[in-house]
């Protein structure tokens, strides 16, 4: 997605950070109730670190949704109705619940974001 996006900083920040970064958020939390049921000593640890980087995800995706807006705002562009376009242009990936809802809304998504997300 890096390369595809290499020529349009707009669709970088919507489709790198927004987007891959973003399924981290929603990923994290069943990989971590599946080291839980694991519940071995390495396991639990690595509970505990997916909690640093999860927190340390939401910035880097609060940071993506921050550019976003920023450079639509620039070029006249709708940010929540200009996703999709990119989406398709792009082949993203579509994204599945479950949701992080929690975490995206501590990165910035909107509450219409998330509405759009779960439609
Ligand atoms: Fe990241």
């Amino acid at each position: 997605m890096c390369s595809k996006t290499a020529g349009d900083v707009v669709a970088r920040m919507a489709l790198v950070p927004r987007t891959l970064e973003a399924r981290g958020l929603d990923a994290t939390p069943q990989i971590q109730q599946k080291l839980r049921q694991a519940g071995s000593p390495q396991a639990l640890r690595s509970v505990e670190i997916l909690d640093i980087i999860l927190r340390d995800e939401v910035g880097h995706v609060a940071i993506g949704n921050h550019w976003y807006r920023w450079l639509c705002l620039r070029e006249g562009l709708d940010p929540v109705a200009h996703y999709p376009v990119l989406v398709e242009r792009y082949q993203a990936p579509k994204l599945y619940p479950p949701f992080n809802e929690e975490a995206r809304l501590r990165a910035g998504f909107s509450a219409e974001e998330l509405a759009r997300l779960r439609a």
